[in-house]
């Protein structure tokens, strides 16, 4: 009795408790060799025979659950020690991802017009014949068309080579006064370290009464948002010509890199060019219907925005995708 019972508190483990088990209390176990015993004992030792059995059987049960517990117990422990996680520990660093530089310059230059009661318009990718050329003035075999060379679709429509087409859609669409800006996706037949065949525009149109709207009001809100855009920069409105106004204006601010002192970027002429301006052309109040009307419009492309003030040499690098540049701007 005592030699089963060190037995079973000698296990360490609850595999080999199981082996004791079956060894004391099994089918074939010290137990029911003892018990099997019963038939050849006398009938009247019998009874005295079961009973010290019995207590023998429930004595070494009970030294056996205590001792199962016991090692349930530390069995338990050691898995809780093993999965132990510290909550306190420092995780991996979520990826933080960011806007691409276009898209972040457009939000900007959008919260700027929005913030002046500008409404958003858009408008398709592929256009027609009348709103990308037509009614902006520039009548077939017109040779400003040729600077708009852009990819075709055979069936009169191509995609689009300005965002100036919006102009055109939110005017026949709507009645003056208009107060619109028009950012999107413009295409053109051009690829070099300043060109890429798709980069992004930003239109501007204001329409109001006859007389009401001027060129005066164009220089004031694009020198506005010029210094809001470039900080404290010299703006100079040049003559140019765009067959949707008259007059015309290129805008140039000054080269904030040598300080219009001349360089490579701005080739040596102190001045960098970032807007196309100027009075709509009566032609294309006159293509929408438009009577007794007056209004500026303006376009710049939001790359080159976004190369002057991120420095970015090469335009095309804005387009590779390549996770390097990105990461810069988050
Ligand atoms: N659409 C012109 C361009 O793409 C820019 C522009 C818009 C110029 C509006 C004047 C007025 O170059």
């Amino acid at each position: 009795m005592e030699e089963l019972e060190s037995k079973i508190n000698s296990c360490t483990n609850l595999d080999e408790l199981e082996l004791i088990r079956v060894e004391i209390f099994g089918k074939k176990g010290v137990l029911s060799k003892e018990f099997a015993k019963l038939k050849d004992i006398p009938a009247k030792e019998k009874k005295d025979f079961a009973k010290s059995l019995n207590d023998k059987k429930v004595a070494l049960n009970e030294v056996f659950e205590k001792h199962k517990n016991k090692l349930e117990k530390i069995a338990l422990e050691a898995k809780l020690e093993s999965e132990k996680i510290d909550v306190s520990l420092y995780g991996y660093e979520a990826n933080k991802g960011a806007l691409h530089p276009v898209k972040d310059m457009m939000d900007r230059i959008i919260d700027y017009f929005v913030a002046l009661n500008f409404s958003v318009e858009s408008g398709p990718l592929v256009e027609n014949d009348f709103n990308n050329f037509e009614a902006l003035n520039l009548p077939k075999n017109h040779p400003a068309r040729e600077m708009q060379d852009t990819f075709f679709f055979g069936d009169g429509r191509m995609l689009r080579t300005h965002t100036s087409p919006v102009q055109i859609r939110t005017m026949l669409d709507s009645k003056p006064p208009i107060r619109m800006i028009a950012p999107g996706a413009v295409f053109r037949r051009d690829y070099d370290l300043t060109h890429t065949p798709m980069f992004h525009q930003i239109e501007g149109l204001v329409v109001g009464e006859k007389g009401e709207v001027s060129f005066a009001n164009l220089k004031a809100i694009l020198t506005d948002f010029l210094h809001h855009m470039f900080g404290d920069v010299d703006v100079r409105f040049r003559p140019s010509f765009f067959p949707f106004t008259e007059p015309s204006a290129e805008v140039d601010i000054s080269c904030m890199f040598c300080k219009g002192k001349g360089c490579k970027v701005c080739s040596h002429t102190g001045w960098l060019e970032v807007l196309g301006s100027g009075v709509v052309d009566p032609n294309v109040f006159k293509a929408v219907g438009y009577e007794d009307v007056s209004g500026y419009a303006f376009g710049l492309g939001i790359e080159r925005f976004a190369m002057l003030l991120h420095g970015v040499p090469d335009l095309r690098s804005l387009f590779d995708g390549d996770i390097r540049l990105l990461e810069q701007f988050r």
